[in-house]
């Protein structure tokens, strides 16, 4: 599908981050152990904080548009980013119980629990992606890093995998139906955002030199974005649990879903990955 066709689908697709019904996930999340209150904080973290980051470094992107239908859908794809971050702050204040006044006091507090290669792929790689295109938004090769970090990398392999595999386990334990909601409605969001990195990657590889800073960019990022799925207190390599999965399970799932794509678009995996 191209912009035109992701645009419509987006229209047949709305939904609200603040009509769905929260009142039983109170209960769950209050009958909840600590440790599992400790892997579910950083697991939406990670969400809450990054899709206030991708929703402000999106901007860029929006500038770079390249005829008409891709410009409408850039600008969804922007309003989908906000309402993302509208729904994680609704949970915490709700939910969890962060009632400060603002969104950004919220952030602030959250942040306690993302891990070094979070920051390092969301404050520094993609805002310097962002600048780079925000400084000149004709330029191709900024754009195609900047879409190669945010919709295979960032959306992808990371959000695409978590979402998956916390998805599933919400679904299994019968658990906090009104997050698996949103989250499903956020995933839907995602599989059309990464639909429309895949369609413009697969029009521009075409040419060598762009297929070649495609693969460049996987080859820098992945490795970083590998330490991103890893929990707090362990290491890239180290075995461990995420919400009833092992680090094997998801690292396969985030390898082959990125594979697929990248065959779509003509691009192989870098060797060293
Ligand atoms: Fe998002
Ligand atoms: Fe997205």
């Amino acid at each position: 599908m191209g912009p035109q066709q992701l645009y419509e689908l987006w229209e047949r697709q709305q939904w609200q981050s603040q009509g769905i019904d929260l009142e039983r996930d109170k209960d769950h999340w209050a009958a909840l152990s600590d440790e599992d209150k400790e892997e579910h904080l950083w697991g939406l973290s990670s969400f809450f904080v990054g899709e206030e980051r991708v929703t402000t470094q999106f901007s860029a992107l929006v500038m770079a548009y390249e005829d008409e239908q891709e410009e409408a859908f850039l600008t969804t794809q922007q309003v989908d980013e906000a309402r993302h971050m509208q729904f994680f702050d609704r949970y915490y204040r709700e939910v969890m119980g962060l009632d400060h006044e603002f969104i950004q006091d919220r952030l602030r507090a959250v942040r306690e629990h993302v891990t070094d290669s979070f920051v390092e792929l969301f404050d520094e790689r993609l805002v310097n992606m962002a600048r780079r295109l925000m400084d000149d938004p004709s330029d191709i090769e900024a754009k195609v890093d900047f879409i190669t970090t945010y919709h295979m990398v960032i959306e992808g392999t990371l959000a695409l995998t978590g979402q998956h595999f916390m998805l599933d386990y919400y679904e299994k334990e019968n658990l906090m139906p009104g997050f698996a909601e949103g989250f499903g409605n956020i995933a839907r969001d995602e599989h059309r955002h990464v639909a429309y990195g895949t369609w413009f990657l697969q029009q521009k590889c075409s040419d060598a030199g762009l297929r070649r800073r495609v693969q460049d960019v996987l080859g820098e990022l992945l490795p970083l974005a590998a330490g991103v799925l890893v929990p707090p207190g362990y290491q890239l390599g180290d075995e461990y649990e995420f919400f009833g999965y092992t680090s094997r399970q998801q690292a396969e799932f985030a390898y082959a879903a990125l594979s697929r794509r990248l065959k779509v678009i003509g691009v192989g995996l870098p060797v060293a990955v």
